[in-house]
């Protein structure tokens, strides 16, 4: 169990790449020192530099990267931590191998997390020997702007340390939530790719294209979606509405227990998405940087909405 004061944690990062750049960005900035490692030598010489970059683009002090610390080994990066963030590559035994390494080179009080994306975490951690310091922390893209963090429990992760990493990402600006259960997708991922099995059924029924899926969802509930979740909206309209609903419309909602075959036929055919120029849709080169600035302008007028919404309730 961390006892170390949230207002000044020592947090070490393994793994530089997109999120791990990206995690010791969040931390250095709300002022917490940061050790960062990573094998790769060009990972570790160019992430600094990608925040200095963030911070610049962003409009805030570069000097914050005076406090990540890029160092040579895993052992260095976790020698003082308090915590421990990996944000190495999707690998089951990669992963388990880190939290040993990790466990070993860690403080006694140093909790140890993962940002994997969909491995359970009771795998990752089962061949840590204190496993109630071992938990799940999921972070979104990037992490410096999207505010979600899963805080993901195993049957053997203890109340405090649940509690002391739920106050340190809290006390960093993130939206930090308790998941009670290590299942597949956590909370996001589920509702994220429940959305996304029936958006591609409807395509592949010929219902409508591709772009016409993205548009209903953009111009109506995703209008809303920032500030009505999808329960208090069933709330709103209230639950015999709600049932009545349902009971239209679900028998004819995609309930496949696997990936789509129209997905799979996606990928036979070449057709990757903006890597090979066509998915759903075709993609130039422009449209794709086009639709990437969109989603990162959107990202940082919404954080600069919230500061100032923030500021004026003061
Ligand atoms: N990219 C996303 O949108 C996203 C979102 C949430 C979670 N995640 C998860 O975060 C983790 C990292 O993903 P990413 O997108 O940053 O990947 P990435 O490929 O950008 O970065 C991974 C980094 O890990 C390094 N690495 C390789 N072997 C290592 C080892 N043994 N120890 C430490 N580092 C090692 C690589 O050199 C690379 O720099 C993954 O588990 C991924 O599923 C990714």
């Amino acid at each position: 169990m961390s006892t170390a004061p949230v207002s000044k944690a020592r947090i070490g990062i393994i793994g530089a790449g997109l999120m791990g750049h990206g995690i010791a960005q969040v931390f250095a900035v709300a002022g917490h020192e940061v050790a960062m490692t990573d094998p790769s030598e060009a990972s570790r010489a160019s992430a600094v530099d990608k925040v200095r970059r963030n911070l610049a683009d962003m409009g805030l002090d570069v000097n914050a990267c005076d406090r990540i610390r890029v160092v040579a080994s895993l052992a260095e990066a976790c020698r003082d931590a308090d915590f421990v963030f990996e944000a190495a590559p999707e690998k089951m035994d990669l992963k388990q191998q880190i939290f040993v390494d990790m466990e070993a080179a860690a403080p006694a009080h140093a909790i140890l997390c993962s940002n994997t994306s969909v491995m359970p975490i009771t795998q990752i951690m089962e061949r840590v020997r204190d496993k109630s310091r071992a938990l799940g922390t999921h972070w979104w893209n990037p992490p410096y702007l999207v505010p979600l963090v899963e805080v993901v429990r195993t049957p053997n992760v203890s109340d405090a340390s649940v509690a002391a990493t739920i106050a340190l990402l809290a006390s960093v600006g993130k939206t930090a939530v308790d998941v009670k259960k290590d299942v597949p997708g956590f909370v996001g991922n589920r509702l994220q790719h429940a959305l996304w099995r029936e958006a591609i059924s409807i395509v592949e029924q010929g219902i409508c294209d591709a772009a016409t899926v993205d548009m209903v969802v953009k111009a109506s509930f995703g209008r809303r979606l920032p500030v009505l979740g999808p329960l208090e909206n069933a709330d709103m309209v209230g639950a015999e509405l709600t049932l009545a609903i349902h009971e239209q419309v679900l028998p004819y909602i995609d309930s496949t227990p696997g990936p789509s075959p129209y997905l799979k036929a996606l990928i036979d055919s070449g057709k990757l998405g903006f890597k090979s120029g066509e998915g759903f849709q075709t993609w130039t080169p422009e449209q794709q940087d086009a639709l990437r600035k969109t989603v990162l302008d959107h990202l940082m007028r919404m954080n600069a909405q919230e500061k100032e919404a923030g500021r004026d309730a003061k």
